[in-house]
Formats: structure tokens, sequence, C-alpha cells
């Protein structure tokens, strides 16, 4: 992977394949060659509808969530193949509200991590800490499980973090930039122990947390910042320009 800026939007369970298509068409207009990265994860019946839509766009596609295993009965999941089949290239997986809301596991979230790698989908991993765990200054405690367990003993390969403290995600307030680049360096730091100092470097670490127009440009003057993870945000084509603005170099 390179570190050019990624913009990613987490649409979460918004936006029918039609609302999908209408966003794709005004985004496409707006900025049809992006200097950045461009990444949006529809729902999953919004995939095929998009991949139609952004057949000759630059934007890649991905999925918000999947099933590590390769195939089974598993009632109302769905499986890494199945989402490249409509046009995904990558996968979030461990978002917090995965973790809290559906009780996935670190252990669950590592499953996932190596069926994305083995089925060639890039991991787009979330981690991060609540507020009880930041005011217990278990942060980097927190940060150094999740990521250790989540990669294994996967070996290095291309990969996308994001660190998402819960206490920021849809709460209206972001981390500061100097908060937020505490993380991202000890992130890095972790990666370099446990794939090496090159792949380290080149790995794409993005901060998600309430991520608005307003304060897109000082989180992407930070050095180891190298885009976002945008939720609520990036349903509007208005705010998501900005925000792309905001980390173009
Ligand atoms: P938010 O969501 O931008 O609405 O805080 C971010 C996320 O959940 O990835």
């Amino acid at each position: 992977m390179s570190r050019i800026p990624i913009i990613a939007a987490n649409w979460k369970m918004y936006k029918t394949g039609e609302e999908a298509q209408k966003f794709f068409q005004e985004l496409y207009q707006r900025l049809p060659e992006p200097t950045v990265m461009v990444f949006i994860a529809p729902s999953f019946t919004a995939l095929l509808p998009c991949a139609i839509a952004a057949e000759e766009m630059s934007y890649l596609l991905g999925a918000q969530n999947m099933h590590g295993a390769d195939e089974g009965a598993f009632t109302g999941e769905v499986s890494a193949n199945m989402i490249r089949e409509v046009g995904a290239s990558f996968v979030i997986i461990g978002h917090s509200e995965r973790r809290r809301l559906f009780h996935e596991s670190d252990e669950i979230i590592h499953q996932k991590m190596k069926k994305a790698f083995s089925a060639d989908l890039l991991p787009l991993l979330c981690i991060g800490e609540t507020i009880e765990e930041r005011e217990a200054g278990k942060t980097m405690a927190v940060l150094e499980k999740q990521l250790k367990i989540a990669l294994g003993t996967c070996p290095p390969a291309d990969l996308v973090i994001a660190y998402e403290p819960v206490w920021a995600i849809g709460t209206g307030k972001t981390a500061t930039p100097a908060i937020a680049e505490e993380a991202h360096a000890f992130c890095r730091l972790l990666l370099g122990e446990l794939w090496g100092k090159e792949s380290a470097e080149k790995t794409p670490i993005l901060y998600g947390g309430s991520v608005t127009p307003e304060t897109a440009s000082e989180l992407a003057k930070q050095p180891n910042i190298d885009g976002a993870l945008v939720g609520g945000a990036s349903l509007d084509v208005e705010k998501f320009l900005k925000i792309i603005e905001g980390f173009t170099p």
C-alpha cells in the first residue's frame, strides 16, 4: 500500500441502492478524478447498484462486515466471496458497533481478518478504546490487545487500520489532533513490532469518530494520520467533498 490519503465512507444502515446511486452520480460530477483514494462502504444490498454506478469511477467499494467462514449454515451472514462477486474490494472489520452491539470478540475479528487476507479483500481494521478505558489510562493497552489479536500470526499484507475511539463515534466529539496523533503513532509502532518497520511505514492509518469538514484539515496535518473513516458526514455529498478537500495534499 502507499500512504496516499484515503477518505472512507461508512454508510452504516443508511441509503437504499437508489439513494446510493444518486450519491455516486453527484460525487462523480463534482470529483471525477480525486487525488486522494475514495473508499465507500454501502449496505450489502446497495453494493451491486453502487458497483454498476461506479463502473467508470476510480472509487473503491467495500462491505461493512462479512463472516469469517467460506460458507455454511449461518443464517443472515455474508461471505467474502459473495461480497467480492458484487464488486467489493475492501471490507471493514471490527467496527466498534459490531464489537459492542453484535458481540464480536477479538477472536472473531481475527477469523475475519484471516479470511479477508486469503480472499484477497483489503481489510480495513477498526480499533479503539471506550471512554472508560481512556479515563482509566488503558488506551494503549486496549489498542495493543485489539491489534495483536486481530492480526495474530498473519504475515505482512496490504492492510488499512482505522483508529476510532468509541467515545468519538457519532457523538460530535472529535478527538483532538494531538490525541489522535498519539494513538496513531503508537499503532504504527505496534505494527512495526509485529510486521517490521517497512510494513508499518506503508500501512495507512485512518482516524474515525465525528470527522467533519471543520475538523478534517487539522487532523490531516498530523504525520501519522493518513485519512479518515467517516460515518455521519459521509452521507452528505457536500460535507464528504469538504472532508476530501481537507485531506487533499
Ligand atoms: P461518525 O462515524 O463519523 O458518524 O462518528 C464514524 C464511524 O463509525 O466509522
